[in-house]
């Protein structure tokens, strides 16, 4: 082997320096590994000491070439900032730093210490550079300032860039929080099944999932395809919410949450719809529609104000160059508790609002997103939850309100968004539960399971779901959800 440099250093510590790395091998056979450390461009920018024998990787932002040394950019997505790389003539590999171009992924190794130039706290002083991979001049992301319907085409390169780099480290860490929040307030998470032969919302908005040929699928006596002879037996989908199958689980754990992709084959082709997103749905037990509304507040506030507090780099570039009030929005929301109006009481409102709505506002119709954002951002200026929606508009399981006409249903509206929470008090009366069912054509043999959970211990109980994407638009002001995951699935797109 070359360049490698054996001692023995008493009590049995054979020491080994090679090329890259200082190993001792301790007399109980381990060993441990004691040089070239190995920092990502975040640890060392929150350095404390000056360190030798660093190495760091990732790929080239920009490079300044002069006469005897150059300055080279690199950042390897830890964090938004950048750390430079002095890297003079006398550095290994130096003659191969014209191949070190924009987006080429390079190794550094030298020594960190304090910049003496302005802008970053801690710099490199290279001893070796390697090129590890190059990126020629048709890497589209070799010029700034791409626009994102531009950068939706590059869905596998965009997260290298600044906006999308911090959108994706939000959208892990809040979802890290999503966790924190209820395990630590004792919820159990479960996992629901994506396959199901449910349809949760009875809107009908669901993909099919077959091993039936597309041609010549077996046919029934009246002639339709007989889904008997599919590979579940029976009509199965995507699930579009894990709703029912979490109430069975809140009813035996007693506070749960689910976390996970949900699909709609609904052909709203908005900045708020995907056809495939992630929806976090607790289910309490012993909880009736304003228990519900107060676990959906805290939630969001501790989510907001977690992002504040973990991303702080983040939350600047986003008010920065996304959404100016982005900050003192936020604030805000974690700030002020949040207004509940009933339907009856937001009807009126927008009725005497003198507001020209292109839908006229009638009791008993589902608001629509004008009237939703006329509620939060303009007349309340804060998050709503509207509760108490007429029956007609709202599926099967809500539970019935003594008046008659409406249901236990809350809808969480936030200004530049609309509707982030959709939830409810679940119907748990036997009687009333069997005769909803009836009015929405569904058969009890199908639904035995989620009717059974009425017959034995049945129990007040309620939960929501929060769309994680819409969520994330909230936290960074980012006005499209295509914008929120990294390969968004929406009509005539996969
Ligand atoms: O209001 P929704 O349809 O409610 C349910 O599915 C209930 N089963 C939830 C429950 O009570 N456990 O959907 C809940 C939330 C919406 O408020 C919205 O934030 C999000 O899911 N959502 C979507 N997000 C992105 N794209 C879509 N197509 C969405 N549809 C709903
Ligand atoms: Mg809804």
């Amino acid at each position: 082997m070359k360049n490698v440099v054996s001692a023995r250093c008493g009590n049995g510590v054979f020491l080994r320096v090679c090329r890259i790395s200082v190993c001792c091998f301790l007399p109980d056979g381990s060993v441990k590994f004691c040089g070239m450390k190995k920092l990502s461009v975040k640890e060392a920018l929150g350095a404390t000491n000056p360190e030798d024998f660093v190495l760091v990787q990732g790929w080239v932002r920009t490079r300044r070439d002069s006469k005897t040394f150059s300055f080279l950019e690199i950042n390897d997505g830890s964090g938004l900032k950048n750390l430079q790389c002095v890297i003079d003539e006398n550095c290994e590999g130096y003659a191969t730093l014209k191949n070190a171009t924009t987006g080429a992924s390079v190794s550094v190794e030298g020594s960190l210490i304090p910049s003496q130039g302005k802008g970053q706290s801690w710099e490199i002083h290279a001893t070796k550079v390697e090129i590890l991979g190059i990126a020629p001049e048709n890497f589209p992301l070799q010029k700034k300032g791409h626009t994102v319907e531009f950068l939706r085409t590059i869905p596998h390169l965009r997260a290298r860039t600044n906006r999308f780099g911090a959108m994706f480290r939000v959208r892990s860490r809040l979802a890290f929080a999503v966790h924190q929040f209820f395990q630590d307030r004792g919820f159990a998470y479960v996992h629901t099944p994506i396959v199901t032969a449910s349809d949760c919302e009875g809107a009908g908005e669901l993909f099919r999932v077959t091993t039936l040929p597309p041609e010549g699928a077996p046919k029934n006596a009246d002639g339709n395809v007989d889904f008997a002879r599919d590979f579940f037996a029976r009509p199965s989908f995507l699930t579009v919410s894990g709703q029912l199958e979490a109430e069975t689980l809140a009813c035996a754990l007693g506070k749960v949450y689910t976390f996970g992709p949900t699909f709609r084959a609904e052909n709203s082709n908005t900045s708020r719809h995907a056809s495939e997103f992630w929806m976090i749905e607790p289910e309490m037990a012993f909880c009736d529609i304003h228990g519900d509304i107060d676990v959906a507040e805290a939630l969001i506030k501790y989510l907001v104000s977690d992002i504040l507090k973990n991303c702080p780099d983040e939350i600047e570039f986003f008010n920065k160059f996304v959404d100016k009030t982005l900050r003192e929005r936020l604030e805000h929301v974690v700030e002020k508790p949040f207004v509940r109006v009933s339907y009856t009481e937001a009807v009126e409102i927008l009725q005497k609002s003198g507001e020209k709505f292109e839908f006229p506002i009638v009791w008993g119709e589902g608001l629509q997103s004008e009237h939703e954002r006329f509620l939060t951002e303009k007349h309340f200026q804060s998050p709503v939850a509207v509760y108490d929606y007429p029956r007609e508009a709202k599926p099967f399981y809500m539970r019935q309100n003594d008046d008659g006409k409406t249901v236990a249903a809350t809808d969480l509206l936030v200004p530049g968004i609309g509707e982030i929470v959709g939830g409810s008090q679940r119907e748990e009366r036997l009687e009333k539960l069997l005769a909803a069912m009836e009015e929405h054509g569904l058969s009890e043999k199908d639904y035995s399971w989620y009717v059974d959970l009425r017959r034995f211990g049945s129990v007040p109980h309620a939960g929501f779901g929060l769309g994680f994407e819409r969520m994330l638009m909230f936290v960074t002001g980012e006005g499209n959800i295509r914008d929120v995951i990294p390969f968004p699935r929406t009509p005539g797109h996969a």
